[in-house]
């Protein structure tokens, strides 16, 4: 039997915005009343509904629960921190002690409190400040309920579509000579971003910012807290090519701009590291895959790749979130285990994964696309709120419970 190691966490992810419900003073809250991405509303009432899901998530064999803190609930004003919104994430986390699930939170999962995102975001001079006194205050409250804390969800993906693409808070597009950037595939609403040179420098900025803003996060969480398990969650793009060696350059250097270049100003500042996996591009070769809900190819195997970029880091990894769009559940399981299965065979080389949290425990709210794609391993009802858990699901419970790879 191909064992993980002991000890390892089993789980899955959500995210505050993409789940609780009843959000109103955030950036994504606001564009939303703005029509330019799609309503979130009661999502799927998770703020309420907790303890029932995470009966679901023990029953399917889980150890362990990532889950995202709402930044907005917390210092809804500037400086202001809601005592009765710790309070519910003391709740939270109380509840999955009880189930047995090891909480993995992360302090900021792309949405912003509305002052924030309003007074210049993570362009504002003092955010890297702002960001980490936030972080502080989170961790002093909640230290004796959680180890684990990762400061910012994906930085790059967040600049991207942001201050790149212009499909996300605060809708910067950046246009060279008069084109725009960012591929008009369907995957994002663009209505009314604002296609400028400048937003390049936004772009960048905000970039730097965002390393700096988790470098001082990481000091003011230790000061809380020396003993707290600190990350940042990287989503890696896995790039590879044929044997060409112009194309082999082209991976590296895409590489290096996707993962690296942001990882080497942060991985001193990081106890672990969170990887997200969910993208594979190859330079030069022309091959054929099956596809997600998203339209992203389906090569779960590759995350033996992203793991191997983020293992010459030699820290702890946990992979903070995997997974597919697959709303008929047809693919899921292939797709589970032969990714798990990668995961196994990158331990086996030497990389040193401690846990798999599959994205995502419940359908969510997938950002500028709403509510139809579904990354579930349990299905909502968006009318009723009926929780439905996906044939797939108890495949990936055997896996949690066996703690081994199922063939
Ligand atoms: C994000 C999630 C998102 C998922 C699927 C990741 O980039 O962290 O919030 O739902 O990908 O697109």
């Amino acid at each position: 039997m191909k064992k993980f190691p002991k000890g390892f966490y089993w789980g899955a992810a959500t995210a505050s915005y993409q789940v609780e419900g009843g959000i109103n003073n955030c950036d994504w809250a606001k564009a939303a009343t703005e029509g330019r991405v799609p309503i979130c509303g009661q999502a799927c009432d998770h703020y309420h509904r907790y303890e029932q899901d995470f009966d679901i998530a023990k029953s399917l064999g889980h150890n362990a629960h990532r889950f995202s803190i709402e930044w907005a609930r917390i210092e809804p004003k500037e400086g202001e921190f809601n005592e009765e919104a710790i309070e519910h994430y003391r709740q939270v986390l109380q509840a999955l002690h009880e189930r047995g699930l090891t909480p993995f939170i992360t302090l900021w999962h792309f949405t912003l409190p509305l002052w924030f995102s309003e007074s210049g975001g993570f362009e504002r001079k003092d955010s890297p400040e702002i960001f980490a006194r936030y972080c502080a205050y989170v961790v002093s409250k909640l230290n004796n309920l959680c180890e684990h804390f990762s400061t910012i969800n994906e930085p790059n993906v967040y600049a991207t579509h942001g201050y790149l693409y212009g499909a996300w808070p605060p809708f910067k597009r950046v246009s060279i000579f008069g084109k725009s950037i960012g591929k008009e595939d369907g995957t994002s609403e663009r209505t009314s971003a604002i296609a400028k040179f400048s937003s390049l420098f936004s772009y960048f900025k905000v970039t730097k910012q965002l390393a700096v803003a988790h470098n001082f996060a990481y000091r003011a969480i230790k000061k809380e807290n020396p003993s707290a398990v600190v990350s940042v969650v990287k989503h890696v793009h896995y790039f590879y090519a044929n044997k060409n060696p112009l194309n082999q350059m082209l991976a590296i250097i895409a590489t290096y701009f996707q993962t690296y270049q942001f990882m080497n100003r942060v991985v001193k500042q990081c106890d672990e590291i969170g990887l997200n996996f969910y993208r594979s591009t190859a330079f030069g070769l022309k091959e054929t895959f099956t596809l997600t809900d998203m339209g992203w190819k389906i090569a779960p195997q590759h995350i033996y790749g992203a793991i191997k970029i983020l293992a010459r880091y030699h820290k702890p990894i946990f992979i903070a979130e995997a997974g597919l769009a697959d709303q008929l559940d047809t693919r899921r399981v292939e797709y589970i285990k032969r990714q798990v299965k990668a995961t196994y065979r990158a331990i086996q080389d030497g990389a040193d994964v401690r846990g798999h949290m599959y994205w995502s425990l419940l359908d969510n709210y997938e950002w500028a696309l709403g509510f139809e794609k579904r990354f579930g391993l349990v299905e909502i009802n968006y009318d009723t709120l009926e929780r439905t858990i996906r044939p797939s699901a108890y495949v990936y419970k055997q896996i949690c419970e066996t703690n081994a790879v199922v063939e």
